[in-house]
């Protein structure tokens, strides 16, 4: 296992730990495989009871490593990122997010696989696919709208502006804003909560919540990718990707 995930155990609580700081936990291809292997370690072992999605108290996730992408881009459905992006809507655990510090990108539409979010009153959200030339992952194009409705939906996935913690909360994609310190703690705390509860009433419960809304974004994470594979060949998406590497703003004025 990469030492960019951390995994640890506590009582039934597994913690994946994003464990990349300098670059603002940004995933590369190696900690996509990573979070896949340790979701399947997860799911087949017995005693963990709920997962726990954490990054450090600065930084949940930058979302894909721009430059990895580049090197490395999900060339079918076997690339880990979109091996990870099929697991989450068919993992049948507890998942809870703590976040810190900005989750973008994959940072934030993984959230709307987990169960339980809290976030740091200096989270920060954004979901910037299309300024990156790209467009929605995950399932958000449907589970967005679903979670926070569709003018927040088309707001965040088509501006792709950095949200407050406030407004995640207020929309209903976070459920409680703490101060840094206290976001993996109030985290595990539910963790350990659901841990204790009887499994199979959970099991139920949290299989007929997701009824409806789990082919749906399957069908969503399908779609997307296609659609994703074929932008990020554009040259809309060369342009964004060449500026974010040369720290400059992008110019997508040429292209009709
Ligand atoms: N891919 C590759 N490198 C990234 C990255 C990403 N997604 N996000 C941050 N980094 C790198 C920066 O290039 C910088 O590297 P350097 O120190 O070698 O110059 C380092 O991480 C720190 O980033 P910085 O921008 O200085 O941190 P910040 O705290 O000021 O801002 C973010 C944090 C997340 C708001 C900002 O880094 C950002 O917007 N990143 C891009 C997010 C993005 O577009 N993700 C893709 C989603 S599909």
């Amino acid at each position: 296992m990469t030492p960019l995930i951390q995994i640890e155990n506590q009582g039934g609580v597994r913690i994946l730990r994003l464990n990349r700081a300098e670059k603002r936990n940004a995933l590369t291809h190696e900690m996509y495989e990573g979070l896949c292997q340790a979701l399947d370690e997860a799911a087949a072992d017995a005693s963990v009871r709920a997962l726990v999605f954490a990054g450090s108290e600065t930084a949940f996730t930058a979302g894909n490593d721009i430059a990895d992408f580049l090197s490395n881009p999900p060339q079918d459905d076997d690339a880990p990122v979109l091996r990870l992006l099929a697991r989450l809507p068919r993992f049948h655990k507890p998942m809870i997010a703590a976040v810190c510090g900005p989750a973008v990108g994959i940072g934030t539409t993984l959230l709307l696989h987990c169960d339980l979010v809290v976030a740091a009153d200096d989270a920060r959200f954004a979901l910037p696919f299309v300024n990156l030339g790209l467009c929605a992952e995950g399932g958000s194009s449907y589970l967005l709208a679903r979670r926070i409705g569709d003018a927040r939906a088309a707001e965040w996935l088509m501006l792709g502006d950095l949200m407050s913690a406030a407004d995640a909360h207020s929309a209903g994609l976070v459920n409680r804003i703490l101060t840094a310190a206290d976001v993996l703690p109030q985290a595990l705390r539910w963790a350990q909560q659901l841990s204790a509860k009887p499994p199979a009433a959970l099991r139920a419960t949290r299989a007929l919540l997701r009824r409806t809304s789990r082919a749906e974004a399957e069908a969503a994470i399908k779609a997307e990718a296609d659609v994703f594979r074929e932008l990020l060949q554009s040259d809309e998406a060369k342009e964004a990707f060449a500026a974010f590497l040369e720290k400059r703003p992008a110019d997508f004025g040429r292209f009709t």
